[in-house]
């Protein structure tokens, strides 16, 4: 996830915007870019690599830019977590407009970039970068008549998608506007100073009163103050608010850890991985120019997924989406042992090797040895530039963003969103859905951040009390039935993960034959009883285990009355396709494996033995 900055005041900016950099430097970064203004000028550095590889670019006169004198005021900043097109100098952040006028640093995804792209050529606009960000210069500076705030304002109603910018433009050298729609913003309000960001901490050595930035506004920064204006260019009142975080804490966005801002990230993480792969509104569109070719799916006769831990249960989620969808045969492989079982795979085989970090030795290893047998590989991650991207004939990123708790929670709703979107463009080629179907299907899967973000809103709360009754249980058992299965052992994986307690998940089926034998009164099963053509069946389970006197927290379909009378607690997701309701069922479970690890007294972040990224056999 990219971090920008901005800042306008009266000391040296190059110093403020690189020392809030690397304030932004946990956000996660491949590349990174200063602009600043100063005697009617702007100049740029921008680099691959680290801060220090920028610092060392700016010491160089970045490439021909001289060190600006007298020293610039004003500039923005930005690190780059690529998304669309690769690391590369060019494709670094500030971009802007063909004239240099106005320069931008943008966060998020701009959805009709190539439809603008395409006018704005028409325009004479001449592009030089492959991101879809750089539009929001051209377009800005194309519009612009003698007033940056209400260009911004205009452009913004021509732009789609979810986003945060800042603009910075030679005809108006004191100020700063910026625009939020989904991404972060903030205002921070110093003494003769301003700074706006994508979070606090770029600013809190520096200042800790801050106003924030509401979806669909746009701000004007300037040294001695600060205006906010509605989608209309209306001035709006923003109190200003005082911030007592500590640098740790405002890392973390003001939670108190990683994982527990990464399960409230969840809806940012599907909305860039879902959004602009549907653009169509009624299908999906994997391409990538240069990162995936769509005719890597063409003949599949099966699917194999690759992977290891959460990794895997995105893929058993793919097992059921593409079978159904697709009506193609589907292998969900545990990446260690596929490896060294001499599989039977081939040319028409799509080999797919689910892995957060891209670096899962064993998941490379699997990867590998389906490519020496002719199958055609493809690495599903979430960090550009990894092995398993280099080692594959195509990538499908996830887009979520660095993720620093150690156990998986926002890049596995990426992973099963990315899927699930397979899933549906197999069934598109394939001819498999009715295009009513494939069309509403399509439309759930879009509106799944909304929902994630509904789900969340007092969550915790609910989640916590059910903790309060069950957290020093010795054993909890998870059982689910269809799509419900992965997520039973994902929400058993994560509690085992972070809290140390021992659990079971079984697909509920096979609970009569084994793990029934292990429930007493002190057993808490966990059961995922969304809606399902199964649900009666799950039903059924949960009556067994509790003639043996365990208790059920069941999560079920809001509106759904036929699960509650079963249960001891029930927690309630938004209705959506039976399909894609497990993705929310994963959410509440995420936080209670994480409610029971803070009432054990457990660090979730960096929980015992494990390591985010397992680059060993
Ligand atoms: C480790 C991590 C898990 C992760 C697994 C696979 O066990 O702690 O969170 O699911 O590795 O990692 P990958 O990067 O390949 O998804």
């Amino acid at each position: 996830m990219c971090g920008i900055i901005g800042y306008v005041g009266s000391r040296p900016a190059e110093e403020i915007l690189l020392a809030g950099l690397r304030r932004l430097e946990y956000r996660g970064y491949d590349s990174a870019g200063i602009s600043l203004l100063a005697d009617g000028e702007i100049q740029s550095v921008r680099a691959v690599g680290n801060l220090d590889r920028l610092e060392e670019a700016l010491a160089d006169g970045g490439g021909g830019v001289a060190t600006l004198a007298p020293p610039a005021t004003i500039g923005i900043g930005h690190t780059r977590w690529a998304t669309h097109g690769r690391v590369s100098e060019r494709n670094a952040h500030p971009h802007c407009d063909s004239a240099g006028r106005v320069h931008v640093v943008v966060n998020g995804i701009v959805e009709n970039y190539m439809a603008l792209r395409e006018s704005l050529r028409a325009d004479g606009a001449v592009f030089s970068s492959e991101t879809d960000a750089e539009v929001i210069a051209h377009l800005i500076a194309t519009m612009y008549a003698d007033d940056l705030a209400s260009t911004v304002v205009r452009a913004l109603g021509e732009l789609e998608g979810f986003f945060a910018f800042v603009a910075m433009s030679l005809d108006e050298p004191d100020v700063l506007v910026a625009a939020r729609r989904e991404c972060p913003l903030v205002v921070g309000r110093g003494d003769g100073e301003s700074f706006v960001a994508s979070a606090v901490p770029a600013f809190l050595a520096h200042t800790r009163s801050v106003q924030i930035v509401e979806n669909g506004e746009v701000v004007v920064v300037r040294a001695d103050g600060v205006e906010i204006l509605d989608s209309a260019g209306v001035a709006l009142e923003r109190e200003v608010t005082r911030i007592d975080w500590d640098e740790e804490t405002a890392e973390k966005g003001g939670y108190e850890t990683f994982m527990l801002k990464e399960i409230h990230e969840q809806a940012d993480a599907l909305a860039e991985t879902i959004n602009d792969r549907t653009v169509r509104g009624d299908g999906v569109d994997l391409a990538e120019e240069g990162v995936f070719d769509e005719s890597l799916l063409h003949g599949v006769t099966r699917v194999v997924f690759v992977a290891c831990g959460t990794a895997y249960h995105a893929g058993l989620m793919g097992r059921y989406a593409i079978e159904e969808w697709a009506g193609l045969p589907v292998e969900v492989e545990i990446a260690s042992e596929y490896r060294y079982r001499g599989p039977i795979v081939g040319p028409t085989d799509l080999v797919i090797g689910i892995s957060q970090s891209g670096e899962t030795a064993d998941t490379l290893g699997a990867m590998r040895t389906a490519r020496e047998r002719g199958a055609r590989v493809v690495a599903l991650t979430n960090v550009m530039g990894s092995q398993a991207t280099r080692d594959a004939d195509g990538v499908l990123y996830t887009r979520a963003g660095l993720e620093i708790g150690v156990a998986a929670t926002k890049t596995f709703v990426a992973q099963l969103a990315l899927v699930y979107l397979l899933a549906l463009r197999l069934a598109e080629l394939r001819g498999t859905l009715a295009p009513e179907r494939l069309a509403e299907l399509v439309r759930a899967l879009r509106r799944l951040p909304q929902l994630v973000e509904e789900l969340l809103g007092g969550l915790e709360e609910r989640i916590d009390r059910i903790a309060e009754w069950c957290w020093e249980a010795p054993f909890f058992l998870y059982i689910g039935r269809h799509a419900g299965v992965p997520i039973a052992l994902e929400g058993a994986l994560k509690l085992k993960e972070i809290s140390y307690v021992s659990t079971d998940a079984y697909a509920a089926g096979e609970m009569k034959h084994g793990p029934i034998a292990m429930l007493d009164e002190s057993t808490p099963v966990v059961a995922v009883a969304t809606s399902s053509p199964v649900l009666a069946k799950v039903l059924n389970n949960i009556d067994e285990v509790r003639a043996r006197g365990a208790k059920v927290i069941a999560v079920s379909t809001a509106g759904d009355a036929t699960v509650a009378p079963h249960v001891e607690a029930t927690i309630e997701v938004p209705a959506s396709d039976p399909m894609l309701e497990p993705l929310l069922a994963v959410v509440p479970l995420q936080l209670l494996a994480y409610r029971i690890a803070m009432r054990r007294g457990l660090n979730p972040d960096q929980p015992r033995n494990l390591a985010k990224t397992v680059t060993v056999e």
